[in-house]
Order: structure tokens, then sequence, then C-alpha cells
């Protein structure tokens, strides 16, 4: 069912741009990008159901002499891994005097409280009762059913990506001072690329949009096991997708156009897929989780975002280190992109906190 492009494989992906049209010169896409649309995307996204899990950080973060922890809508959390190495979470303030567990050591798989010594191992404990955890292999999740007040799930909604064997994964975290839908709504308008980020982004054409062309809607293909394995939520979400043509700039005029797919499986996460070219079935996952409030009373939220880069060029082996040519890929997910989108998503959480957002 997924109609592909002739096989791109083994031919170099790379591509001059023959006469670059400089920043100011590309077309404005402010028309296209209708704030209703975007407004709508994220009204779907949140009505899809999450069962509560959040995201709180990196599996490569889980170490093992001391607890991963988070704040998340103000409950610290701590998480780490039993004598057997399951993960186990819960609160993050000891049970008999309150210490912050963050700062208690982790030996055998016990989490020893550095006040008086009380021994968590993972069960219920002199009031200390654990969270539902879950490891998806590149990242953390904790089930808060207080928190998310929705109907939980046994497990996340883990959106479909490439074999973890035969790919690279990076995991960047932020923080802004926004919600988790301004980060989400930041995501859902792809217009925004190649004039907000023209270092790492040029010749951005959005080529479909959810609900607006009356067209069958755009498969986020290339993901292995996102057919047939996912329920009609999941489903749904993985064709209620914006779909994006663009090149990432490697140097100069040099660049690697892709064919990327935006979808948000759950209220707080989007997906782009790339679905053509270099990198096809990577995936960078964007995960919003809200950690409470600051001092000034502004909401403050994490933004934790998985790049699970792969490739079917020949060639391509983990063990040899990342292909050049994905690096575009994990560094337009990285950090000074966020910069940028954290800006973009407090500037939206400013005016809409004041009234003055008009989208
Ligand atoms: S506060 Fe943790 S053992 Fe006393
Ligand atoms: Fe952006």
């Amino acid at each position: 069912m997924n109609p592909r492009r002739p096989a791109r494989r083994g031919r170099l992906p790379l591509s001059l741009r023959r006469s670059p049209v400089t920043w100011e010169r590309q077309r404005p896409t402010w028309r296209e990008a209708r704030p209703a649309v975007i407004a709508q995307a994220l009204k779907r996204a949140q009505a899809r159901p999450s069962g509560n899990w959040f995201v709180v950080g990196a599996t490569r973060d889980i170490r093992a002499d001391r607890p991963l922890a988070r704040t998340v809508a103000g409950q610290e959390i701590v998480v780490w891994r039993d004598a057997t190495g399951r993960l186990v979470a819960g609160p993050g303030a000891c049970p008999h005097l309150g210490a912050p567990l963050r700062d208690s050591p982790v030996r055998c798989g016990t989490l020893v409280c550095h006040w008086h010594g009380l021994a968590l191992r993972g069960a219920p404990f002199a009031g200390w009762e654990p969270l539902p955890a879950y490891d998806d292999g590149v990242l953390v999740w904790v089930r808060l059913d207080d928190v998310g007040g929705e109907p939980p799930l046994e497990a996340p909604v883990v959106p479909a990506r490439p074999a973890l064997a035969r790919a690279v994964t990076a995991v960047y975290v932020g923080v802004g001072a926004c919600e988790p839908e301004d980060v989400v709504a930041n995501r859902l308008d792809p217009w925004h690329g190649a004039w907000f980020h023209p270092y790492s982004f040029v010749d951005l054409t959005v080529v479909d949009t959810p609900g607006t062309t009356g067209k069958a809607p755009a498969r986020a293909e290339g993901a292995e096991g996102s057919e047939g394995e996912e329920g009609g939520e999941a489903a749904t979400a993985q064709e209620d997708g914006f779909v994006v043509d663009v090149s990432f700039r490697v140097a100069g005029r040099l660049v690697v156009p892709v064919r990327a797919v935006f979808t948000a499986p759950e209220p707080r996460t989007v997906v782009m897929h790339i679905t053509e070219g270099e990198g096809r079935s990577s995936v960078v996952e964007t995960h919003a989780t809200p950690l409470g409030a600051d001092d000034r009373g502004r909401p403050r939220t994490a933004v934790v975002e998985a790049v699970v880069a792969a490739s079917d060029r020949r060639g391509f082996a983990v063990a040899r280190g990342m292909s050049p040519l994905l690096r575009p890929l994990v560094r337009a997910a990285a950090g000074r992109l966020w910069r940028d989108d954290l800006a973009y998503a407090e500037r939206r959480w400013q005016l809409r906190s004041t009234g003055r957002f008009p989208g």
C-alpha cells in the first residue's frame, strides 16, 4: 500500500543547490500556515489517549549508582534499576523524614536513603509506593494517574521506530517556560522551518496537511512495525500527518533532501518520520513533559527529543560510527534548533497567558 519513489538506495543522496535562494527571497509561508490548521491538529493530538504516561528521560541516563530524578507536574520522581535490572520508579521524597532521594545512592539495585539508611528495593515500603515505569529502549516513561487524569494504559504510546539494533540514537533534553501544548504546537507548525531555522533547513514545502486537501491522508511510511500492529487510534494518528519536503543543510550549498511526515500519536508527542531520502525510516520524537511552576509561577516544560536515525545505504554500520550523512538529521534535532523552538513555545505561552495569542 505504501507507494514509494524509485529506490534511492546506493545513490549519493547529497544535492547541490544550483541557484540558492537567499533567506529573504524565499517564499513566505505564513498564508499556508493557517493558525486554525495548527490549532485543529493540536486539538486532535490532545484528544488521543496517553494512558497517563510521561517521558522522564533517556534510557542511557539510568545509571547503576544513582537514580534518575525528575519533577513531573510538581511531583518528585526517582527512577532506577533494581537488583534484577527491572526499572522501578516512585516518589522522590523518603517516606521517613522526606530526604530528597535524588541525592541518595543506589547500591546493588537498592536505593539507600542518605539521611538514615532506609532501603528501597522497588516494592512498597514504609508508605513509599512504586509507580508504573516503562523502558522503551530509548526513553524511560513513568505513569502518573493523578496527573494525567485519563484511563490508565498498560504501556505508553511509543512511536514506531526503526530497529534499534541498526540505528543510531541520541536524546536531547531542554527546558522552557511554557506548557506541553506550546511545544507540541511548535512541532505542528512545519512552515517555520526554513524561515526560523535557515542554518538547518532550506527549500521547505509543506506538500500535505491533515484535513485540508481532501486527498488521501499521508502515511508515515518507512517506519517498521507501523502497520498492522497498532490499534485504531494509533493508526489514525499515523494518518493525520503534515507531509514536508525539505533539505537539511550539510555545508554551504550541499544539502540532503528528504520527505518527512509529522504526526502526533498522543497529546505530548510529535514524531517526524523520514519517509524518503537519506535516513529513510529514521524518526525524531519530541516529547513534552510538564515539570511544574517556577518561582515566578510560570509553567515549566521539559522537551525530551529522541533521534532514532537509520540508513538503508549499504555500508552503514553503527559500529563504524554514524554516517556523516545522518549527522545533519541528528544535529537538526538538537541544541541549536531547540534554543529557537523553545523561544517560539515560550512566546506562544506568554501570549496565550495574557490573552494576546492571535491563533
Ligand atoms: S529521611 Fe530517609 S531514612 Fe530518614
Ligand atoms: Fe522548529
